[in-house]
């Protein structure tokens, strides 16, 4: 049974906040090719009015700091797709006007302390009667459906190592949310608990479905949704990088994050990122490719490993967001919860160009 709807047959109102940003407008035109009719929304008239007219849809232009009238604006609307970041500044607005007014919350973070404040409003959710679901895009659909497949084949699995490989390169807003991470560092998840890790240390050699690569342990969101979805206390994730870039990381960084405590530096880091980081344009999303691969451990030696191989992370991120509202309107699942454990571990598969492989050759 395929665990996608088909798409609605009348069209599915609901507010898409931040739509005129890369990836908000890259939704936009998913959610209009799937037959949806959002609400867009940010705080500047001028950037959604283009978007808007050339998809037909209505705008909403209404600030973050203002819950009264963002509680207002949702009045009728089932639901929010949240693509405004860095969540860690945006995302706790929405969460309130979301219980306030009853509409579901969902976003496409991958910031630890946004998964871990989503976490912490489960029982406002439930008495609410509304899903509030972090990290629908590629951060963390994927890496979450993954492990709760490598889980499941593994009960009472005690280790679970992520890792990630990917080609092409970042939105602005992808790299500001990763500056705004940078001064937190690495971490990982021992004993049920985050804990802090040396960056550019646990350098280890991953074999992904077209090649070995070196991986190096970084602070992804599922050290909390996978922690969530499979109840793994030790956790990794893990990203390829080449080696020279890792050794620079470990021998810069903590010069970077003292330099880039100071404001005036961190302002000047995100002119810069604004500046110079455009996301890839649509030839290069269409080349771009994301592979995963996933290990549970349990400690009398049973294991499960499985690959994944996905579309550009931003293509992802367009589609899986979009899935997400489907079934989330379909399903109307209670209180905080991840993808995986919403939608179960063959959501990403039921994606497209998205392919699961239990062995390699
Ligand atoms: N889960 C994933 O895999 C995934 C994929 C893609 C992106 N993301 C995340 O999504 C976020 C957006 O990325 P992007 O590439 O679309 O960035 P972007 O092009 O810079 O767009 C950011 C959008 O957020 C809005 N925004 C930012 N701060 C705001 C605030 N305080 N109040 C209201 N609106 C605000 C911007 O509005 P203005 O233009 O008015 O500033 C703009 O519409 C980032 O955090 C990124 O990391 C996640």
């Amino acid at each position: 049974m395929p665990h996608v709807s088909a798409p609605p047959s009348s069209p599915p109102r609901w507010l898409l906040y931040g739509a005129s940003g890369y990836t908000g407008q890259l939704i936009a035109e998913e959610a209009v090719r799937r037959g949806h009719m959002p609400v867009l929304a940010g705080r500047s008239r001028e950037k959604l009015a283009p978007l808007a007219e050339k998809l037909g849809l209505e705008v909403a232009v209404v600030g973050l700091e203002d819950v009264r009238t963002l509680v207002s604006t949702l009045e009728g609307l089932p639901l929010v797709l949240h693509a405004a970041g860095p969540f860690i500044r945006t995302s706790q607005p929405m969460v309130q006007a979301c219980l306030s007014a009853g509409a579901h919350y969902l976003d496409i973070t991958g910031e630890i302390p946004v998964f871990e404040s989503t976490f912490q409003h489960d029982t406002e959710a439930r008495a609410r009667g509304i899903t509030l679901m972090s990290g629908v895009g590629f951060d963390v659909v994927p890496t979450d459906c993954l492990a709760r497949y490598v889980a499941e084949k593994v009960p009472g699995a005690h280790e679970l190592d992520l890792a990630i490989s990917t080609s092409g390169q970042t939105s602005a807003g992808t790299a500001r949310s990763a500056l705004e991470q940078l001064p937190a560092g690495g971490r990982v998840r021992r004993g049920g608990a985050l804990q802090p890790w040396p960056m550019g240390k646990g350098l280890r050699r991953v074999r992904f479905v077209d090649a070995e690569r070196t991986v190096a342990p970084i602070p992804w969101g599922d050290l909390v949704t996978a922690w969530h979805t499979t109840g793994i206390p030790n956790i990794t994730t893990f990203m390829a990088l080449p080696r020279g870039a890792v050794h620079a990381i470990r021998l810069t960084y903590p010069l970077l994050k003292r330099v880039l405590s100071v404001g005036a530096v961190r302002h000047g880091a995100e002119r810069l990122i604004e500046a110079r980081v455009h996301g890839p344009d649509e030839a290069a999303r269409n080349e771009g490719q994301a592979q995963l691969w996933a290990e549970a451990r349990a400690a009398d030696g049973r294991r499960a490993q499985a690959w994944l191989v996905l579309p550009d992370g931003y293509t992802f991120t367009a589609v899986a967001s979009v899935r997400a509202v489907e079934e989330v309107l379909a399903r109307r699942p209670q209180g905080a919860l991840t993808p995986a454990r919403a939608f179960g571990a063959d959501f990403v598969t039921s994606l497209p160009g998205c392919q699961r492989l239990d062995t390699l050759e």
